[in-house]
């Protein structure tokens, strides 16, 4: 035979066996070493916008229904979502934020200006109590970001003490003036906000140093806080370099942000809701990028940290579009649709597999702002399709995560390509497994056959699909229930341990199966 008819069998034997290929998701079932800490699925409350003020809080005198001022309808959805943690007051308006302008007869707080956030006048009617107290209402675990740009260290000393003090010192004796007698349970503090920016615009060096200031004295009055080092923007591996090699010892968790942009540029973002294929295609493809900022920042922190002791937490994320047409510009106000909900899918399945080091991250943000969960309108209240995919991740919190190996295909657009499918897998105290799968590709389909290696499974407890008609398919205020997770019915048990799925078109699924 001619070699060239060699040749050509070979290539048709290889394109036959490719394509009669199964697409797999292997699920190591019993291979399981980390946690995925409950705190991946935290959230972040800025003075910004209408987070806070209508947002969350409309004050006991409203007549939006509410329970001591808090929005009952947002506090039940939030309640519904279980936060593990909440974030606050910033962001950008942390590093302005001067605590004792919020305690004390709401009548008698002093007005300040947002300097960040459309230079509206903030009444300081929601302050530290009114945030601790929410924090306990939710079941949420308080990260309060300190003011290292424009405060000092002693005001940063007296508001932990006011917070957590059960002794007769006199900021202890201040809260108890205040209305409240026992200590609030804070976790977590945050030594400054984007320090390399709009908090103070240092230097790695220079913050370093400063934090180990902030820091040691964070300890001494506050023993059981986590104290969270302010970290790079994005890329900046050279600032979470420097912070590891100066000051590591001084922190106990690392930060990092970084936000989705669809479009070209900041000065470019695109719209929430008006986009075709490209602008789609590109923001899957830009939160992808977490993938790569996670492994590599966490491998700087290896080199120095070799025993892990210091988490990474990403607690400022998510995707960031134009403001919605008619609204304030320094509100951050924008819409939230389906393909928000594939970034938040995809992004929560890099920090499952990323657990060993990510121990927190901290979507942004909860209400009315950028990549929230809840919008609001008057009285009227909305869950977001992003709302959606954090309650359908419920069974990942505190579970451990349990390695896999995906073979799929690609989602291709105008010569470029990403992985179709991106997965999760975890295994709860209960001996029940969740599976979160998300199919990006809007035109296709993925038929994938998961098999749970060195485990039998009963059946499927759980299935649930995100969809839509549209990948820009939103939930608006007359519209609440566009995009809700159903049922998937496209499920079936195919052996003692595997499980044939139909993986719609531009959607997001989750599975529990025992
Ligand atoms: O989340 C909005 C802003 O983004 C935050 O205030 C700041 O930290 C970041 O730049």
């Amino acid at each position: 035979m001619k070699k060239w008819h060699i040749a050509t069998l070979v290539l048709f034997a290889c394109f036959i066996s490719t394509a009669l290929a199964q697409n797999t998701l292997e699920i190591y079932a019993n291979a399981g070493e980390h946690r995925i800490s409950k705190n991946i699925y935290g959230h972040f409350a800025e003075h910004l916008g209408r987070c806070i003020y209508d947002g969350i809080w409309v004050g006991p005198d409203s007549d939006i229904p509410n329970v001591n001022g808090y929005r009952k309808d947002v506090l039940e959805a939030l309640q519904a979502l279980q936060i593990p943690v909440l974030r606050w007051p910033g962001g950008c308006f942390a590093d302005t934020y001067h605590w004792m302008d919020g305690i004390g007869p709401t009548e008698k707080r002093p007005k300040i200006k947002n300097v960040f956030w459309g230079g509206v006048i903030e009444d300081n009617s929601f302050g530290t109590h009114e945030f601790l107290n929410l924090c306990e209402l939710l079941g949420a675990a308080p990260y309060i970001s300190a003011n290292v740009g424009s405060g000092t260290v002693e005001e940063m000393v007296n508001w932990i003490v006011y917070m957590t003090s059960d002794e007769d010192v006199p900021m202890a004796n201040l809260r108890r003036q205040n209305g409240r007698e026992k200590p609030w349970d804070v976790k977590f503090i945050g030594i400054g906000n984007e320090s390399w920016g709009c908090g103070g615009e240092m230097t790695p060096e220079h913050y370093a140093d400063l934090m180990k200031t902030f820091s040691s004295y964070a300890r001494l009055y506050g023993r059981n806080l986590t104290r969270v080092g302010c970290g790079a923007n994005s890329e900046d591996y050279n600032w979470t370099n420097v912070m590891m090699d100066k000051a590591a010892r001084h922190m106990d968790a690392l930060s990092v942000h970084y936000y989705t942009i669809a479009g070209e540029s900041w000065s470019n973002k695109s719209s929430a809701t008006d986009f075709g294929e490209e602008l789609y295609f590109r923001g899957i493809q830009h939160g992808l990028r977490m993938e790569e900022l996670v492994s590599r920042h966490s491998a700087i922190m290896d080199q120095h940290d070799s025993r892990q002791r210091l988490g990474l937490y990403v607690d400022e994320w998510g995707i960031w579009t134009d403001v919605e047409p008619g609204t304030n510009p320094g509100f951050l106000f924008q819409q939230n649709s389906l393909r928000d909900a594939l970034i938040a899918a995809t992004t929560l399945d890099i920090f499952n597999k990323h657990c060993d080091r990510v121990r927190m991250a901290n979507i942004a943000q909860t209400v009315n702002v950028l990549q929230a969960m809840i919008l609001t309108q008057g009285d009227k209240m909305v869950r977001t399709p992003t709302y959606h995919v954090f309650n359908m991740y419920k069974g990942h919190k505190d579970a451990l995560m349990l390695p896999s190996h995906l073979s799929a295909p690609d989602y291709r657009f105008n010569g470029d390509r990403i992985p179709a499918i991106s997965s999760s897998a975890s295994l709860s105290d209960d001996g029940s497994m969740t599976v979160t799968l998300s199919n990006a590709d809007p035109n296709n389909s993925v038929s994938l056959h998961v098999i749970f290696m060195g485990k039998s499974i009963d059946k499927i407890q759980d299935a649930q699909v995100l969809t839509a008609p549209a990948v820009n398919s939103i939930n608006s205020f007359e519209k609440p229930d566009t995009v809700v997770p159903k049922v998937l019915d496209a499920v079936k048990k195919s052996s003692n341990n595997s499980l044939q799925i139909d993986v719609p078109a531009k959607s997001v699924v989750a599975l529990k199966v025992k």
